[in-house]
Protein backbone atom coordinates (compact mmCIF):
# COMPACT_ATOMS: atom_id res chain seq x y z
CA UNK A 1 0.00 0.00 0.00
CA UNK A 2 2.98 2.31 1.08
CA UNK A 3 4.42 1.67 -2.65
CA UNK A 4 1.14 2.90 -4.34
CA UNK A 5 1.79 6.24 -5.60
CA UNK A 6 -0.80 8.57 -3.86
CA UNK A 7 -1.96 9.39 -8.27
CA UNK A 8 -2.78 5.93 -8.81
CA UNK A 9 -4.70 5.84 -5.60
CA UNK A 10 -6.74 8.94 -6.55
CA UNK A 11 -7.00 7.62 -10.13
CA UNK A 12 -8.54 4.27 -8.63
CA UNK A 13 -10.80 6.06 -5.91
CA UNK A 14 -12.22 8.36 -8.99
CA UNK A 15 -12.78 5.56 -11.23
CA UNK A 16 -14.69 3.80 -8.27
CA UNK A 17 -16.44 6.54 -7.62
CA UNK A 18 -17.40 6.91 -11.24
CA UNK A 19 -18.38 3.61 -11.36
CA UNK A 20 -20.39 4.27 -8.51
CA UNK A 21 -22.02 6.86 -9.90
CA UNK A 22 -22.42 4.94 -13.58
CA UNK A 23 -24.58 2.53 -11.65
CA UNK A 24 -26.58 4.42 -9.84
CA UNK A 25 -27.40 6.24 -13.20
CA UNK A 26 -28.39 3.12 -15.16
CA UNK A 27 -30.24 1.27 -11.95
CA UNK A 28 -31.47 5.36 -11.68
CA UNK A 29 -33.50 5.44 -15.61
CA UNK A 30 -34.23 1.37 -15.35
CA UNK A 31 -35.95 1.84 -11.72
CA UNK A 32 -37.69 4.85 -13.18
CA UNK A 33 -38.65 2.83 -16.43
CA UNK A 34 -40.13 0.12 -14.40
CA UNK A 35 -41.72 2.26 -12.13
CA UNK A 36 -43.58 4.43 -14.81
CA UNK A 37 -44.14 1.29 -16.46
CA UNK A 38 -46.10 -0.03 -13.31
CA UNK A 39 -47.82 3.53 -13.03
CA UNK A 40 -49.27 2.62 -16.32
CA UNK A 41 -49.94 -0.18 -15.31
CA UNK A 42 -51.96 0.64 -12.19
CA UNK A 43 -54.06 3.32 -14.37
CA UNK A 44 -55.05 0.64 -16.77
CA UNK A 45 -52.80 1.54 -19.52
CA UNK A 46 -51.27 -1.08 -21.39
CA UNK A 47 -47.52 0.48 -22.38
CA UNK A 48 -44.66 -1.27 -24.08
CA UNK A 49 -42.75 -3.31 -21.62
CA UNK A 50 -39.27 -1.33 -20.75
CA UNK A 51 -36.00 -3.59 -22.08
CA UNK A 52 -34.21 -4.51 -18.86
CA UNK A 53 -31.83 -7.14 -18.04
CA UNK A 54 -33.05 -10.32 -17.11
CA UNK A 55 -29.81 -10.98 -15.31
CA UNK A 56 -27.77 -9.74 -12.49
CA UNK A 57 -28.53 -8.23 -9.36
CA UNK A 58 -32.04 -6.33 -10.74
CA UNK A 59 -33.21 -9.54 -12.64
CA UNK A 60 -35.81 -10.97 -9.72
CA UNK A 61 -37.31 -7.43 -9.16
CA UNK A 62 -37.57 -7.24 -12.85
CA UNK A 63 -39.36 -10.21 -12.98
CA UNK A 64 -41.90 -9.46 -9.99
CA UNK A 65 -42.25 -5.96 -11.39
CA UNK A 66 -43.12 -7.48 -14.82
CA UNK A 67 -45.70 -10.05 -13.26
CA UNK A 68 -47.13 -7.43 -11.61
CA UNK A 69 -47.62 -4.83 -14.49
CA UNK A 70 -49.17 -7.61 -16.32
CA UNK A 71 -51.61 -8.82 -13.39
CA UNK A 72 -52.20 -5.10 -13.19
CA UNK A 73 -53.50 -4.75 -16.85
CA UNK A 74 -55.02 -7.99 -17.00
CA UNK A 75 -56.89 -7.10 -14.01
CA UNK A 76 -58.18 -3.39 -15.31
CA UNK A 77 -58.96 -5.24 -18.72
CA UNK A 78 -61.50 -7.63 -16.87
CA UNK A 79 -62.91 -5.18 -14.79
CA UNK A 80 -63.68 -2.75 -17.77
CA UNK A 81 -64.83 -5.59 -19.60
CA UNK A 82 -67.55 -6.72 -16.57
CA UNK A 83 -68.19 -3.36 -16.40
CA UNK A 84 -69.34 -3.00 -20.50
CA UNK A 85 -71.02 -6.19 -20.11
CA UNK A 86 -73.35 -4.83 -17.15
CA UNK A 87 -73.95 -2.03 -18.67
CA UNK A 88 -74.84 -4.07 -21.83
CA UNK A 89 -77.26 -6.30 -19.72
CA UNK A 90 -78.68 -3.29 -18.06
CA UNK A 91 -79.54 -1.64 -21.33
CA UNK A 92 -80.08 -5.01 -23.17
CA UNK A 93 -83.76 -6.36 -24.02
CA UNK A 94 -84.87 -10.23 -24.25
CA UNK A 95 -87.57 -12.33 -24.70
CA UNK A 96 -86.71 -13.51 -21.30
CA UNK A 97 -86.07 -10.16 -19.73
CA UNK A 98 -89.61 -9.01 -21.08
CA UNK A 99 -91.52 -11.76 -19.87
CA UNK A 100 -89.88 -10.96 -16.63
CA UNK A 101 -90.84 -7.38 -16.58
CA UNK A 102 -94.31 -7.54 -18.00
CA UNK A 103 -95.20 -10.46 -15.06
CA UNK A 104 -93.87 -7.71 -12.31
CA UNK A 105 -95.84 -4.94 -14.48
CA UNK A 106 -99.15 -6.35 -15.40
CA UNK A 107 -99.68 -7.84 -11.38
CA UNK A 108 -101.37 -10.94 -12.16
CA UNK A 109 -103.86 -8.48 -14.42
CA UNK A 110 -104.89 -10.20 -17.43
CA UNK A 111 -103.42 -9.49 -20.88
CA UNK A 112 -105.38 -9.58 -24.48
CA UNK A 113 -103.96 -8.71 -27.46
CA UNK A 114 -105.93 -7.90 -30.76
CA UNK A 115 -104.68 -7.76 -34.49
CA UNK A 116 -106.03 -8.64 -37.99
CA UNK A 117 -103.14 -11.18 -38.52
CA UNK A 118 -102.88 -14.06 -36.79
CA UNK A 119 -99.86 -15.44 -34.95
CA UNK A 120 -100.60 -18.87 -35.90
CA UNK A 121 -102.20 -20.20 -39.24
CA UNK A 122 -103.63 -23.40 -40.30
CA UNK A 123 -103.62 -25.07 -43.62
CA UNK A 124 -104.05 -27.67 -45.40
CA UNK A 125 -101.52 -29.05 -47.97
CA UNK A 126 -101.65 -32.49 -49.75
CA UNK A 127 -104.15 -33.61 -47.15
CA UNK A 128 -102.54 -32.81 -44.17
CA UNK A 129 -103.16 -29.44 -41.82
CA UNK A 130 -99.91 -27.54 -41.16
CA UNK A 131 -99.37 -24.89 -38.91
CA UNK A 132 -97.32 -21.72 -40.01
CA UNK A 133 -96.43 -18.40 -38.12
CA UNK A 134 -95.80 -15.43 -39.89
CA UNK A 135 -92.52 -13.85 -39.89
CA UNK A 136 -93.63 -10.42 -38.32
CA UNK A 137 -91.80 -7.90 -35.85
CA UNK A 138 -95.35 -7.84 -34.26
CA UNK A 139 -95.07 -11.24 -33.45
CA UNK A 140 -91.57 -11.16 -31.73
CA UNK A 141 -92.74 -8.47 -29.84
CA UNK A 142 -96.28 -9.55 -28.55
CA UNK A 143 -95.62 -13.16 -28.05
CA UNK A 144 -93.49 -13.33 -25.03
CA UNK A 145 -96.13 -10.94 -23.40
CA UNK A 146 -98.61 -13.36 -23.65
CA UNK A 147 -95.89 -16.67 -23.01
CA UNK A 148 -95.17 -14.96 -19.92
CA UNK A 149 -98.93 -14.27 -18.48
CA UNK A 150 -101.04 -16.63 -20.73
CA UNK A 151 -103.17 -14.38 -21.36
CA UNK A 152 -105.21 -14.35 -24.86
CA UNK A 153 -104.71 -13.24 -28.25
CA UNK A 154 -107.76 -12.54 -30.96
CA UNK A 155 -106.99 -12.78 -34.54
CA UNK A 156 -109.14 -13.13 -38.25
CA UNK A 157 -108.93 -16.74 -38.85
CA UNK A 158 -108.09 -16.87 -42.53
CA UNK A 159 -106.82 -20.08 -42.69
CA UNK A 160 -108.23 -22.93 -44.58
CA UNK A 161 -108.03 -25.17 -42.00
CA UNK A 162 -108.06 -22.91 -39.08
CA UNK A 163 -111.25 -24.20 -37.37
CA UNK A 164 -110.53 -27.56 -38.07
CA UNK A 165 -108.18 -27.41 -34.62
CA UNK A 166 -110.13 -24.87 -33.05
CA UNK A 167 -113.04 -25.59 -30.07
CA UNK A 168 -116.43 -24.06 -31.50
CA UNK A 169 -115.45 -20.96 -30.30
CA UNK A 170 -112.58 -20.60 -32.15
CA UNK A 171 -110.01 -21.10 -29.16
CA UNK A 172 -107.56 -23.23 -29.66
CA UNK A 173 -103.81 -23.14 -27.54
CA UNK A 174 -100.25 -22.30 -28.41
CA UNK A 175 -97.79 -22.75 -29.11
CA UNK A 176 -99.11 -25.87 -30.30
CA UNK A 177 -96.20 -28.35 -29.34
CA UNK A 178 -95.64 -26.17 -25.62
CA UNK A 179 -99.34 -24.19 -25.31
CA UNK A 180 -98.97 -21.41 -22.90
CA UNK A 181 -101.96 -18.86 -23.69
CA UNK A 182 -105.13 -19.20 -25.82
CA UNK A 183 -105.43 -18.09 -29.71
CA UNK A 184 -108.94 -17.22 -30.61
CA UNK A 185 -109.51 -17.06 -34.22
CA UNK A 186 -112.50 -15.24 -35.05
CA UNK A 187 -114.85 -16.46 -38.34
CA UNK A 188 -115.09 -13.42 -41.17
CA UNK A 189 -117.10 -14.41 -43.72
CA UNK A 190 -116.44 -13.55 -47.77
CA UNK A 191 -118.28 -9.89 -47.45
CA UNK A 192 -116.82 -9.11 -44.27
CA UNK A 193 -113.33 -9.41 -45.50
CA UNK A 194 -114.28 -7.68 -48.73
CA UNK A 195 -115.67 -4.68 -47.05
CA UNK A 196 -113.84 -4.49 -43.67
CA UNK A 197 -110.11 -5.86 -44.68
CA UNK A 198 -109.49 -5.48 -48.30
CA UNK A 199 -112.54 -2.36 -48.99
CA UNK A 200 -112.09 0.55 -45.75
CA UNK A 201 -109.03 -0.53 -44.20
CA UNK A 202 -107.03 -1.40 -47.68
CA UNK A 203 -108.39 1.26 -50.53
CA UNK A 204 -109.27 3.46 -47.56
CA UNK A 205 -106.87 4.28 -44.86
CA UNK A 206 -104.16 2.34 -46.15
CA UNK A 207 -103.49 5.05 -48.90
CA UNK A 208 -105.08 7.37 -46.78
CA UNK A 209 -102.11 7.59 -43.83
CA UNK A 210 -99.40 6.70 -46.43
CA UNK A 211 -98.83 9.63 -48.57
CA UNK A 212 -97.99 7.60 -51.82
CA UNK A 213 -99.86 9.08 -54.33
CA UNK A 214 -102.62 6.37 -54.61
CA UNK A 215 -105.98 8.09 -53.87
CA UNK A 216 -108.31 6.40 -51.28
CA UNK A 217 -111.61 4.50 -51.91
CA UNK A 218 -114.44 5.46 -49.05
CA UNK A 219 -117.57 3.11 -49.95
CA UNK A 220 -120.12 3.68 -47.45
CA UNK A 221 -120.76 -0.11 -47.51
CA UNK A 222 -117.14 -1.04 -46.56
CA UNK A 223 -117.26 1.61 -43.35
CA UNK A 224 -120.56 -0.29 -42.57
CA UNK A 225 -118.65 -3.59 -42.68
CA UNK A 226 -115.80 -2.16 -41.15
CA UNK A 227 -117.72 -1.41 -38.16
CA UNK A 228 -119.15 -4.27 -38.43
CA UNK A 229 -116.22 -6.52 -37.96
CA UNK A 230 -114.86 -3.82 -35.04
CA UNK A 231 -117.99 -4.74 -32.91
CA UNK A 232 -117.60 -8.36 -33.53
CA UNK A 233 -113.75 -8.06 -32.28
CA UNK A 234 -115.14 -6.35 -29.34
CA UNK A 235 -117.45 -8.61 -28.16
CA UNK A 236 -114.99 -11.40 -28.64
CA UNK A 237 -112.45 -9.09 -26.23
CA UNK A 238 -115.13 -8.28 -23.63
CA UNK A 239 -115.89 -11.86 -23.57
CA UNK A 240 -112.53 -12.83 -22.98
CA UNK A 241 -111.84 -10.56 -19.88
CA UNK A 242 -115.30 -11.29 -18.62
CA UNK A 243 -115.24 -11.53 -14.72
CA UNK A 244 -111.25 -10.34 -14.75
CA UNK A 245 -110.36 -7.53 -12.77
CA UNK A 246 -108.78 -4.50 -14.51
CA UNK A 247 -107.72 -6.17 -17.35
CA UNK A 248 -105.42 -4.76 -20.44
CA UNK A 249 -105.66 -4.76 -23.70
CA UNK A 250 -103.25 -4.40 -26.48
CA UNK A 251 -105.11 -3.33 -30.11
CA UNK A 252 -102.71 -3.02 -33.18
CA UNK A 253 -103.32 -0.88 -36.36
CA UNK A 254 -105.57 0.93 -38.55
CA UNK A 255 -107.98 -2.41 -38.80
CA UNK A 256 -109.66 -1.79 -35.43
CA UNK A 257 -109.49 2.59 -34.74
CA UNK A 258 -113.06 2.12 -33.16
CA UNK A 259 -112.32 -1.46 -30.50
CA UNK A 260 -111.05 1.24 -27.69
CA UNK A 261 -114.22 3.01 -27.38
CA UNK A 262 -115.81 0.44 -27.91
CA UNK A 263 -114.29 -1.64 -24.93
CA UNK A 264 -113.66 1.36 -22.94
CA UNK A 265 -117.72 2.52 -22.56
CA UNK A 266 -118.29 -1.58 -21.49
CA UNK A 267 -115.65 -2.06 -19.64
CA UNK A 268 -113.82 1.44 -17.96
CA UNK A 269 -111.59 -0.56 -15.76
CA UNK A 270 -109.69 -2.07 -19.11
CA UNK A 271 -106.40 -0.62 -19.67
CA UNK A 272 -106.62 -0.31 -23.37
CA UNK A 273 -103.68 0.92 -25.66
CA UNK A 274 -103.71 1.01 -29.25
CA UNK A 275 -100.42 0.82 -31.53
CA UNK A 276 -100.87 2.33 -35.03
CA UNK A 277 -97.84 0.57 -37.63
CA UNK A 278 -98.46 3.01 -40.28
CA UNK A 279 -97.98 6.84 -40.73
CA UNK A 280 -99.85 9.00 -39.47
CA UNK A 281 -100.45 12.09 -42.48
CA UNK A 282 -101.05 15.96 -41.63
CA UNK A 283 -104.90 16.74 -41.00
CA UNK A 284 -105.84 18.10 -44.26
CA UNK A 285 -104.48 14.27 -45.69
CA UNK A 286 -106.92 12.81 -42.93
CA UNK A 287 -109.41 15.33 -43.26
CA UNK A 288 -110.38 14.13 -46.36
CA UNK A 289 -111.69 10.81 -44.80
CA UNK A 290 -115.77 11.54 -44.41
CA UNK A 291 -115.57 9.75 -41.14
CA UNK A 292 -112.38 10.91 -39.36
CA UNK A 293 -114.43 11.87 -36.19
CA UNK A 294 -115.92 8.74 -35.69
CA UNK A 295 -112.39 7.15 -36.16
CA UNK A 296 -110.18 9.78 -33.54
CA UNK A 297 -113.69 9.25 -31.08
CA UNK A 298 -113.11 5.61 -31.34
CA UNK A 299 -109.18 5.58 -30.81
CA UNK A 300 -109.25 8.30 -27.71
CA UNK A 301 -111.28 5.35 -26.19
CA UNK A 302 -108.22 4.18 -25.47
CA UNK A 303 -105.96 5.17 -22.86
CA UNK A 304 -102.28 4.80 -24.15
CA UNK A 305 -102.05 5.43 -28.35
CA UNK A 306 -98.21 4.78 -29.39
CA UNK A 307 -96.85 5.62 -32.93
CA UNK A 308 -93.83 4.92 -34.47
CA UNK A 309 -92.75 8.66 -34.42
CA UNK A 310 -92.90 11.90 -32.75
CA UNK A 311 -94.07 13.49 -35.81
CA UNK A 312 -96.71 10.97 -36.57
CA UNK A 313 -97.91 11.68 -32.56
CA UNK A 314 -98.03 15.39 -33.35
CA UNK A 315 -99.80 14.53 -37.15
CA UNK A 316 -102.27 12.96 -34.75
CA UNK A 317 -102.90 15.58 -32.25
CA UNK A 318 -103.03 18.25 -35.36
CA UNK A 319 -106.10 15.79 -35.84
CA UNK A 320 -107.69 15.62 -33.00
CA UNK A 321 -107.54 19.32 -32.77
CA UNK A 322 -109.10 20.12 -36.18
CA UNK A 323 -111.85 17.56 -36.04
CA UNK A 324 -113.04 17.41 -32.23
CA UNK A 325 -113.98 19.54 -29.42
CA UNK A 326 -111.22 18.59 -26.81
CA UNK A 327 -108.48 19.67 -24.30
CA UNK A 328 -104.63 18.92 -25.96
CA UNK A 329 -101.90 19.22 -23.64
CA UNK A 330 -98.98 19.63 -25.83
CA UNK A 331 -96.06 19.49 -23.29
CA UNK A 332 -97.16 16.26 -21.79
CA UNK A 333 -98.91 14.55 -25.18
CA UNK A 334 -102.12 13.84 -23.44
CA UNK A 335 -105.66 14.52 -24.94
CA UNK A 336 -109.03 14.63 -23.06
CA UNK A 337 -112.04 13.91 -24.19
CA UNK A 338 -115.39 13.06 -22.78
CA UNK A 339 -113.72 13.20 -19.52
CA UNK A 340 -111.19 10.64 -20.74
CA UNK A 341 -107.41 11.15 -21.19
CA UNK A 342 -105.64 9.79 -23.92
CA UNK A 343 -101.31 9.54 -23.55
CA UNK A 344 -100.26 10.09 -27.11
CA UNK A 345 -96.36 8.80 -27.39
CA UNK A 346 -93.91 7.39 -29.88
CA UNK A 347 -93.08 3.76 -29.27
CA UNK A 348 -90.36 2.42 -32.38
CA UNK A 349 -91.10 -1.05 -33.18
CA UNK A 350 -87.92 -3.01 -34.12
CA UNK A 351 -86.45 -6.47 -34.74
CA UNK A 352 -84.96 -9.42 -32.63
CA UNK A 353 -81.06 -8.92 -32.43
CA UNK A 354 -79.20 -11.67 -32.34
CA UNK A 355 -76.29 -11.81 -30.62
CA UNK A 356 -73.40 -13.17 -32.78
CA UNK A 357 -74.11 -16.60 -34.06
CA UNK A 358 -71.09 -17.59 -35.81
CA UNK A 359 -67.51 -17.48 -35.27
CA UNK A 360 -66.18 -16.26 -38.82
CA UNK A 361 -69.05 -13.84 -39.78
CA UNK A 362 -66.93 -13.04 -42.84
CA UNK A 363 -66.95 -16.89 -43.81
CA UNK A 364 -70.90 -16.66 -43.33
CA UNK A 365 -70.72 -13.70 -45.85
CA UNK A 366 -68.30 -15.81 -48.39
CA UNK A 367 -71.12 -19.29 -48.37
CA UNK A 368 -73.92 -16.41 -48.48
CA UNK A 369 -72.36 -14.95 -51.77
CA UNK A 370 -71.94 -18.13 -53.46
CA UNK A 371 -75.35 -19.83 -52.70
CA UNK A 372 -77.07 -16.45 -54.01
CA UNK A 373 -74.93 -16.25 -57.09
CA UNK A 374 -75.17 -20.34 -57.89
CA UNK A 375 -79.20 -19.64 -57.28
CA UNK A 376 -79.43 -16.51 -59.30
CA UNK A 377 -77.10 -18.02 -62.15
CA UNK A 378 -74.14 -15.23 -62.68
CA UNK A 379 -71.43 -14.85 -61.36
CA UNK A 380 -71.15 -10.49 -60.56
CA UNK A 381 -68.69 -8.50 -58.28
CA UNK A 382 -71.53 -6.49 -56.66
CA UNK A 383 -74.69 -7.07 -55.23
CA UNK A 384 -77.61 -5.02 -53.79
CA UNK A 385 -80.77 -6.59 -52.58
CA UNK A 386 -84.42 -5.17 -51.99
CA UNK A 387 -86.48 -6.96 -49.48
CA UNK A 388 -90.50 -5.89 -49.57
CA UNK A 389 -94.36 -6.79 -49.78
CA UNK A 390 -95.69 -5.55 -53.31
CA UNK A 391 -97.01 -3.00 -52.44
CA UNK A 392 -96.96 0.14 -54.38
CA UNK A 393 -96.03 2.50 -51.33
CA UNK A 394 -92.73 0.84 -51.35
CA UNK A 395 -90.96 2.98 -54.20
CA UNK A 396 -89.85 -0.38 -55.77
CA UNK A 397 -90.36 1.27 -59.45
CA UNK A 398 -88.47 4.66 -58.17
CA UNK A 399 -85.68 1.98 -56.94
CA UNK A 400 -85.30 0.65 -60.30
CA UNK A 401 -85.13 3.84 -62.03
CA UNK A 402 -82.42 5.06 -59.80
CA UNK A 403 -80.84 1.37 -60.93
CA UNK A 404 -80.97 2.14 -64.24
CA UNK A 405 -79.21 5.43 -63.85
CA UNK A 406 -76.93 4.32 -62.10
CA UNK A 407 -75.83 2.10 -64.98
CA UNK A 408 -76.05 5.21 -67.69
CA UNK A 409 -73.89 7.22 -65.22
CA UNK A 410 -71.97 4.51 -64.10
CA UNK A 411 -71.21 2.66 -67.35
CA UNK A 412 -68.30 0.66 -66.01
CA UNK A 413 -70.38 -1.58 -63.66
CA UNK A 414 -72.55 -2.83 -66.76
CA UNK A 415 -71.83 -6.99 -66.15
CA UNK A 416 -70.45 -6.12 -62.70
CA UNK A 417 -73.32 -5.32 -60.93
CA UNK A 418 -76.74 -7.08 -60.18
CA UNK A 419 -79.72 -6.14 -57.58
CA UNK A 420 -82.22 -8.95 -56.67
CA UNK A 421 -85.36 -7.67 -55.48
CA UNK A 422 -87.26 -10.47 -53.33
CA UNK A 423 -90.68 -9.06 -53.65
CA UNK A 424 -93.88 -11.28 -51.53
CA UNK A 425 -97.21 -11.35 -53.33
CA UNK A 426 -99.90 -9.03 -50.84
CA UNK A 427 -103.42 -8.35 -51.12
CA UNK A 428 -103.84 -10.09 -54.05
CA UNK A 429 -107.61 -9.56 -53.99
CA UNK A 430 -106.92 -5.61 -54.78
CA UNK A 431 -106.64 -4.70 -58.26
CA UNK A 432 -104.36 -2.09 -57.05
CA UNK A 433 -101.75 -4.45 -56.06
CA UNK A 434 -102.39 -6.82 -58.93
CA UNK A 435 -101.35 -4.08 -60.70
CA UNK A 436 -98.61 -2.77 -59.08
CA UNK A 437 -97.16 -6.29 -59.51
CA UNK A 438 -97.20 -6.48 -63.40
CA UNK A 439 -95.64 -2.89 -63.58
CA UNK A 440 -92.88 -3.80 -61.64
CA UNK A 441 -92.11 -7.23 -63.58
CA UNK A 442 -92.94 -4.92 -66.75
CA UNK A 443 -90.53 -2.05 -65.82
CA UNK A 444 -87.48 -4.57 -64.43
CA UNK A 445 -88.16 -6.18 -67.92
CA UNK A 446 -87.80 -3.21 -69.85
CA UNK A 447 -84.81 -1.69 -67.95
CA UNK A 448 -82.95 -5.30 -68.01
CA UNK A 449 -83.91 -4.93 -72.21
CA UNK A 450 -82.40 -1.62 -71.91
CA UNK A 451 -78.78 -2.83 -70.93
CA UNK A 452 -77.61 -6.13 -72.41
CA UNK A 453 -74.18 -6.51 -71.14
CA UNK A 454 -72.51 -9.74 -70.07
CA UNK A 455 -75.55 -11.47 -69.99
CA UNK A 456 -75.90 -10.01 -65.98
CA UNK A 457 -79.18 -8.64 -65.77
CA UNK A 458 -78.77 -5.29 -64.37
CA UNK A 459 -82.51 -6.94 -61.72
CA UNK A 460 -83.06 -10.20 -61.03
CA UNK A 461 -86.86 -10.98 -59.52
CA UNK A 462 -87.83 -13.36 -56.90
CA UNK A 463 -91.62 -12.84 -56.86
CA UNK A 464 -92.93 -14.97 -54.23
CA UNK A 465 -92.64 -15.30 -49.99
CA UNK A 466 -89.66 -16.15 -48.41
CA UNK A 467 -89.33 -16.98 -44.92
CA UNK A 468 -86.57 -14.91 -42.53
CA UNK A 469 -84.16 -18.10 -42.91
CA UNK A 470 -84.48 -17.39 -46.56
CA UNK A 471 -84.08 -13.74 -46.88
CA UNK A 472 -80.80 -13.87 -44.66
CA UNK A 473 -78.24 -15.37 -47.40
CA UNK A 474 -79.11 -12.37 -49.59
CA UNK A 475 -78.78 -9.50 -46.69
CA UNK A 476 -75.54 -11.48 -45.91
CA UNK A 477 -74.62 -11.44 -49.35
CA UNK A 478 -75.70 -8.02 -50.51
CA UNK A 479 -73.43 -4.92 -50.65
CA UNK A 480 -75.98 -2.59 -50.79
CA UNK A 481 -79.54 -2.80 -49.28
CA UNK A 482 -82.21 -0.10 -50.78
CA UNK A 483 -84.66 0.81 -48.73
CA UNK A 484 -86.94 2.95 -50.90
CA UNK A 485 -90.25 3.36 -49.48
CA UNK A 486 -92.61 6.55 -50.93
CA UNK A 487 -93.92 6.23 -47.34
CA UNK A 488 -93.38 4.13 -44.38
CA UNK A 489 -94.54 4.00 -40.31
CA UNK A 490 -91.12 2.01 -39.53
CA UNK A 491 -89.70 -0.71 -42.18
CA UNK A 492 -88.12 -3.36 -40.79
CA UNK A 493 -86.07 -4.97 -43.55
CA UNK A 494 -83.97 -1.78 -42.56
CA UNK A 495 -83.26 -3.18 -38.93
CA UNK A 496 -83.62 -6.89 -40.12
CA UNK A 497 -80.50 -5.93 -42.73
CA UNK A 498 -78.55 -4.30 -39.96
CA UNK A 499 -78.79 -7.19 -37.43
CA UNK A 500 -78.30 -9.51 -40.10
CA UNK A 501 -74.88 -7.96 -40.82
CA UNK A 502 -72.21 -9.84 -37.75
CA UNK A 503 -69.54 -9.04 -40.29
CA UNK A 504 -69.77 -5.24 -40.02
CA UNK A 505 -70.08 -4.95 -43.85
CA UNK A 506 -72.68 -3.94 -46.43
CA UNK A 507 -74.09 -0.42 -46.45
CA UNK A 508 -77.53 0.57 -46.38
CA UNK A 509 -79.54 3.08 -48.99
CA UNK A 510 -82.55 4.17 -46.98
CA UNK A 511 -85.58 6.43 -47.86
CA UNK A 512 -86.08 9.60 -45.68
CA UNK A 513 -89.78 8.60 -45.70
CA UNK A 514 -89.71 5.97 -43.29
CA UNK A 515 -89.79 6.24 -39.75
CA UNK A 516 -86.78 4.10 -39.85
CA UNK A 517 -84.30 7.17 -40.64
CA UNK A 518 -85.18 9.27 -37.55
CA UNK A 519 -83.33 5.89 -35.69
CA UNK A 520 -80.76 4.78 -38.51
CA UNK A 521 -78.79 7.93 -39.31
CA UNK A 522 -75.56 5.76 -40.55
CA UNK A 523 -77.68 4.69 -43.16
CA UNK A 524 -77.23 6.71 -46.98
CA UNK A 525 -80.47 8.61 -46.07
CA UNK A 526 -81.81 9.57 -49.76
CA UNK A 527 -85.43 11.37 -51.20
CA UNK A 528 -86.60 8.04 -53.18
CA UNK A 529 -89.09 10.15 -55.83
CA UNK A 530 -84.84 11.68 -56.55
CA UNK A 531 -83.78 9.41 -59.06
CA UNK A 532 -80.15 10.74 -59.46
CA UNK A 533 -80.06 10.58 -55.31
CA UNK A 534 -80.65 6.77 -55.61
CA UNK A 535 -78.42 6.38 -58.36
CA UNK A 536 -75.76 8.64 -56.52
CA UNK A 537 -76.27 6.77 -53.00
CA UNK A 538 -75.76 3.55 -54.84
CA UNK A 539 -72.36 4.40 -56.37
CA UNK A 540 -71.69 6.15 -52.99
CA UNK A 541 -72.32 2.31 -51.06
CA UNK A 542 -70.35 0.17 -53.80
CA UNK A 543 -67.26 2.53 -53.65
CA UNK A 544 -67.35 3.42 -49.84
CA UNK A 545 -64.14 2.97 -47.91
CA UNK A 546 -64.37 -0.06 -46.03
CA UNK A 547 -63.62 1.68 -42.71
CA UNK A 548 -66.31 3.71 -43.22
CA UNK A 549 -69.08 0.80 -44.23
CA UNK A 550 -67.33 -0.63 -40.98
CA UNK A 551 -67.74 2.32 -38.77
CA UNK A 552 -71.58 3.08 -39.90
CA UNK A 553 -72.60 -0.71 -39.94
CA UNK A 554 -70.99 -0.51 -35.96
CA UNK A 555 -73.19 2.75 -35.21
CA UNK A 556 -76.40 1.14 -37.28
CA UNK A 557 -76.04 -2.13 -35.05
CA UNK A 558 -75.49 -0.81 -31.84
CA UNK A 559 -78.77 1.62 -32.49
CA UNK A 560 -80.62 -1.76 -33.44
CA UNK A 561 -79.67 -3.78 -30.61
CA UNK A 562 -80.49 -1.33 -27.86
CA UNK A 563 -83.52 -0.56 -29.37
CA UNK A 564 -84.71 -4.13 -30.23
CA UNK A 565 -88.42 -5.18 -30.40
CA UNK A 566 -88.03 -6.45 -26.53
CA UNK A 567 -87.60 -3.39 -25.94
CA UNK A 568 -90.56 -1.87 -27.91
CA UNK A 569 -93.20 -4.43 -26.07
CA UNK A 570 -91.42 -3.42 -22.59
CA UNK A 571 -91.95 0.53 -22.84
CA UNK A 572 -95.90 -0.23 -24.15
CA UNK A 573 -96.25 -2.23 -21.36
CA UNK A 574 -94.96 -0.06 -18.87
CA UNK A 575 -96.98 2.88 -20.28
CA UNK A 576 -100.11 0.80 -19.93
CA UNK A 577 -98.88 0.07 -16.62
CA UNK A 578 -99.01 3.29 -15.49
CA UNK A 579 -102.49 4.64 -16.96
CA UNK A 580 -104.08 5.94 -13.92
CA UNK A 581 -107.73 4.38 -13.91
CA UNK A 582 -110.57 6.51 -12.62
CA UNK A 583 -112.62 5.72 -9.13
CA UNK A 584 -113.07 3.13 -7.71
CA UNK A 585 -110.01 1.58 -9.51
CA UNK A 586 -107.92 4.94 -8.84
CA UNK A 587 -106.03 2.88 -5.82
CA UNK A 588 -104.94 0.10 -8.05
CA UNK A 589 -103.63 1.87 -10.45
O1 LIG B 1 -97.42 -2.18 -41.82
C1 LIG B 1 -98.69 -2.47 -41.40
C2 LIG B 1 -99.01 -3.94 -41.56
O2 LIG B 1 -100.27 -4.24 -41.02
C3 LIG B 1 -97.97 -4.81 -40.88
O3 LIG B 1 -98.23 -4.97 -39.53
C4 LIG B 1 -98.05 -6.04 -41.71
O4 LIG B 1 -96.86 -6.77 -41.68
C5 LIG B 1 -98.33 -5.52 -43.08
O5 LIG B 1 -99.01 -4.32 -42.92
C6 LIG B 1 -99.02 -6.58 -43.92
O6 LIG B 1 -100.33 -6.38 -44.06
P1 LIG B 1 -101.39 -7.52 -44.28
O7 LIG B 1 -101.70 -8.08 -42.95
O8 LIG B 1 -102.55 -6.80 -44.90
O9 LIG B 1 -100.81 -8.55 -45.19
Amino acid sequence: MENIPLTVVGIALVAALASVLAVRLILRRRVERLTLWLRDARAGQKSEAPRLPNRGLLAPLVHEAETLANDLVRAHETAEQEARLRQLGDSLWTAKRLAEHVRVKLAKRPLVVVSNREPYRHSRRGGRVECDMPASGLVTGLEPLLRACGGAWIAHGDGDADFSVADALGRLRVPIDNPMYTLRRLRLDPAEVKGYYEGFSNEGLWPLCHIAHTRPIFRATDWASYRQVNEKFAAAVLEEIEGTEEPCVLVQDYHFTLLPRLIKEKRPDARIALFWHIPWPNQEAFGICPWQEDLVKGLLGADVIGFHTQFHCNNFLDTVDRCLESHIDRAGYVVKHDGHATVVKPFPISVDFPEKSKEDPAAEVRAAREQITREIGVKVEFIAVGVDRLDYTKGILERFRGIERFLDKNPGYCGRFTFIQIGAPSRTGLTAYRDFTAEVEAEAARINGHFKNGGVPPIVLRMKHHSHEEILPYYRAADACMVTSLHDGMNLVAKEFVAAREDEGGALILSRFTGASWELRDALIVNPYDVDAIADALLAALEMDPDERALRMVRLRSTVRENNVYRWSADLIDELAAVRLPAPWASRA
